[in-house]
């Protein structure tokens, strides 16, 4: 089957072409344009910027996409878009380009919700993932733990109730100067975290109760404090930059500190049964960070557990992954009428 997907939830415009069928999964092309160095300028993404460069670039994109494939209108099978959850001015631009282009060319249009297009994307390179796996999601607005049945089901077991954690990578990295997003910058920071033990001291992630929640603005914001003390210790003038060595220090506690409780989350999931010992999945921006994959790589081999990463061009935004879910969606009867719409947050 072969799908157009598209996706402009946040501030990457992209379209792909996949061919997927019960054993096939392939992407034909999968065109990304990034408005990060627009929105560096603000510090975060600005959504009517968004918005706008989403409808400068959707066409071109698009055209890209089919050209990169060699594929035709009329040799598609089906569109595909992301139409929750995200920014609403930039969904309705993907939403609006997918139900034109499914009209003008009779095609059934699948809704995709992004959260389930991240996890999907480690099933276009793993031919031997099934639709039976645990889904860990992280990215700039996400970090959930899911139970996936039969592809399309997914079952929450766990959240975080305030910040994602690519936002607090963001945040920090702010703080250290670095430029946004801050997460791949403040990845190679913390260079060397996993052995290194830090004097400064941060609070885990990991709720300390029965649950498998989580809280990133307590980790944030310890850090805010800490650097906001140290530069009244340093005597540092404003806009000054902190020492090398104290940003390695920050960017390295905070990322141990943010994997570990990740993995002690999962692991007490895991010991009370509350997560199978089916395939784990990690998946979304975060899921780029070394770290973070070098210590889920540990867990699942402590625990003999099969671990299904996206390689990094799959793990930030991008349309391959829309595809990939889409398919799932329509052979379970999902597709959606004209009238479709966008939803700023989503209800897997
Ligand atoms: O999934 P994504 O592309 O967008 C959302 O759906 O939110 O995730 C973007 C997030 C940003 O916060 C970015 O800083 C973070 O992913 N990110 C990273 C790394 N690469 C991207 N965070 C930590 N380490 C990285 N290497
Ligand atoms: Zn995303």
């Amino acid at each position: 089957m072969l799908i157009l997907a598209i996706e402009s939830s946040c501030d990457e415009t992209s379209a792909a072409i996949v061919d997927m069928s019960d054993d096939t999964r392939k992407v034909l092309s999968n065109i990304v344009y990034t408005q990060i160095a627009t929105h560096a300028l603000y510090g975060g993404v600005v959504p009517e910027i968004a918005s706008r460069a989403h409808c400068e670039a959707i066409c071109c994109v698009v055209e890209a996409a089919l050209e990169k494939a060699s594929i035709k209108p009329d040799e598609l099978d089906a569109v595909a878009v992301t139409n929750s959850p995200g920014l609403i001015g930039s969904l309705l631009v993907g939403v609006s380009f997918a139900k034109a282009f499914a009209y003008a060319h009779s095609l059934p249009l699948i809704p995709v919700d992004h959260i389930k297009a991240h996890a999907a994307a480690a099933l276009l390179e793993n031919p031997k993932l099934y639709g039976d796996y645990t889904a860990l999601i992280v990215s700039g607005s996400h970090t959930s733990i899911y139970h996936v049945k039969d592809y399309t089901d997914f079952r929450e077991i766990g959240a975080s109730r305030d910040d994602a954690a690519g936002e607090a990578f963001d945040k920090v990295g702010r703080l250290l100067g670095l430029s946004y997003p801050g997460g791949a910058a403040m990845d190679k920071l913390a260079e060397g975290c996993e052995t290194q033990k830090y004097s400064l001291k941060l609070p885990s992630p990991a709720i300390a109760d029965d649950s498998y929640d989580f809280s990133f603005s307590g980790l944030k914001t310890a850090v805010i404090n800490h650097v906001n003390s140290l530069r009244m210790k340093l005597s540092l003038a404003s806009g000054e930059p902190l020492p090398e060595e104290h940003r390695k220090e920050i960017a390295g506690a905070f990322t141990a500190s943010l994997t570990a409780g990740i993995v002690k989350k999962l692991t007490a999931a895991l010991d009370r049964g509350d997560i199978a010992h089916t395939p784990l999945v990690l998946a979304g921006g975060v899921a780029a960070n070394s770290h973070l994959r070098k210590a889920l790589g540990d867990f699942a081999h402590r625990n003999g557990l099969k671990l299904y990463m996206p390689s990094l061009s799959l793990c930030g935004d991008n349309a391959a992954m829309v595809g990939a879910m889409a398919y799932y969606e329509y052979k379970r009867g999902v597709t959606a009428p004209l009238s479709l719409n966008a939803f700023a947050s989503g209800d897997l």
